[in-house]
């Protein structure tokens, strides 16, 4: 496929990366039809800083300071983001809430992966929380969802693909974590695939309505 005809995606991460690894993986084995313009991390050592300059991608630290007003660094960050002029704006591991500064540059175009069930366990530590509950009787299953972000909501918003994972007896938390992220990687190439059939299908049907009415 010619590059111009690529999904653009611009990835925001905080930490290890490897949810940003299977999305580089996806793309490099033409799973994907999409390329990774840009890598934007809050943290400057995050690993996934040095899994994305393996990749051959741009990458970008934007670290907030703390007299830095939220919203001025919501503005910069979305600077630099639409900078990399993506189609969409994936948060894998993006530990800090967006404010109405940022997203309003990207309508309808942010995704988010959220390592629990839709309404469950928003915000971080998610993975250790549900385990918890678990332990404690409370829950039998949990999962994972990736979602859009229309608003400054904590892990809301229309979901467009979520997996269920129960808990199996006697495993441990880092066993739990290990199924997680296999769910994630797995769920959220799966999800972003879905999102460039569903876009490249109604991209035709205009198309295809545009030569009807003309
Ligand atoms: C993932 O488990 C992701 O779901 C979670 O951070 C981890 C990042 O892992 N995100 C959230 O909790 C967002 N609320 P990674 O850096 O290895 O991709």
């Amino acid at each position: 496929m010619n590059r111009t005809d690529l999904v653009r995606l611009v990835v925001l991460i905080s930490g290890n990366g490897s949810n940003l690894q299977a999305i580089l993986d996806a793309c490099q084995s033409g799973e994907l039809a999409a390329q990774v313009t840009g890598v934007i991390s809050n943290k400057a050592d995050a690993f996934g800083l040095v899994r994305a300059e393996k990749a051959g991608v741009p990458t970008i630290v934007l670290e907030k300071n703390r007299e830095q007003d939220r919203h001025a660094y919501d503005l910069q960050l979305a600077m630099h983001t639409a900078a990399y002029q993506p189609d969409w704006v994936v948060l894998a591991g993006w530990m800090r809430i967006l404010s109405m500064k940022f997203l309003g540059y990207f309508p309808g175009r942010v995704i988010n992966l959220h390592p629990a069930l839709p309404g469950t366990f928003p915000g971080t530590h998610a993975i250790e929380r549900a385990y918890e509950a678990w332990m404690k009787g409370e829950v039998k299953r949990s999962g994972v969802m990736v979602h859009l972000i229309p608003d400054e909501g904590v892990d809301t918003g229309p979901v467009l693909g979520m997996e269920e994972i129960i808990f199996r007896e006697g495993e441990t938390l880092g066993e739990y974590e290990a199924r997680v992220h296999a769910v994630e990687h797995r769920l959220l190439v799966k999800t972003i695939k879905n999102i460039i059939t569903a876009e490249e299908f109604r991209r035709r049907e205009n198309a295809k309505s545009h030569s009807i009415c003309s």
